[in-house]
């Protein structure tokens, strides 16, 4: 079984994230999307939360599978026997982050990284821009998918 993890903190997932899911899902037989719980704490959401919006945004495609991961991302992908992973890459503003992750992902435990282009559509997309916005009473009914929408509005009007 071909077998792909798609990691991040997905706080909240946007319909950027979605789109590389739902492509990465056309690809492989099975897509692992896992939330990083190591700096949980830090975010809008807790990782329950996350993985709530996850799974109702994209329990929808039959070969994805939504859970969360603590410590090292290899030491996951070994338990889960994956060698390798899928990231969305929206500009060249990504790149750095990206590439210093993969190299070290790749140097630590021979784990690939598969990286797919955003859709042009979603370039712009990021979490923290979509929370500036709402925060500050702007429209992101566009950006993010309806699972994230009401918890966003509901989190922000009692932080
Ligand atoms: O949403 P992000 O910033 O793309 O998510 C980053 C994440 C969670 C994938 C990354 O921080 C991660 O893999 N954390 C786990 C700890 C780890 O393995 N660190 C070494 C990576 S080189």
């Amino acid at each position: 079984m071909r077998r792909v993890v798609c990691p991040g903190s997905f706080d909240p997932v946007t319909n950027g994230h979605l789109d590389i899911i739902g492509r990465a899902a056309l690809l492989y037989d099975e897509v692992i999307v896992v939330v990083g719980a190591n700096q949980a704490k830090l975010g809008l959401f807790t990782v329950d939360e996350r993985v709530a919006m996850l799974r109702e945004a994209a329990g929808g495609i039959a070969n994805v599978r939504v859970g969360t991961f603590r410590g090292l991302l290899v030491d996951y992908c070994r338990e889960q026997g994956v060698s390798a992973i899928v990231k969305g890459l929206r500009a060249v503003s990504d790149f750095e982050y990206e590439m210093e992750m993969a190299q070290m992902n790749y140097r630590l435990a021979g784990l690939e990284t598969l990286f797919m282009t955003a859709n042009p559509q979603y370039s712009f997309l990021r979490a923290s821009r979509v929370k500036e916005i709402a925060t500050y009473g702007g429209d992101v009914s566009s950006l993010v998918p309806e699972s994230v929408l009401g918890r966003l509005q509901d989190r922000l009007a009692s932080p």
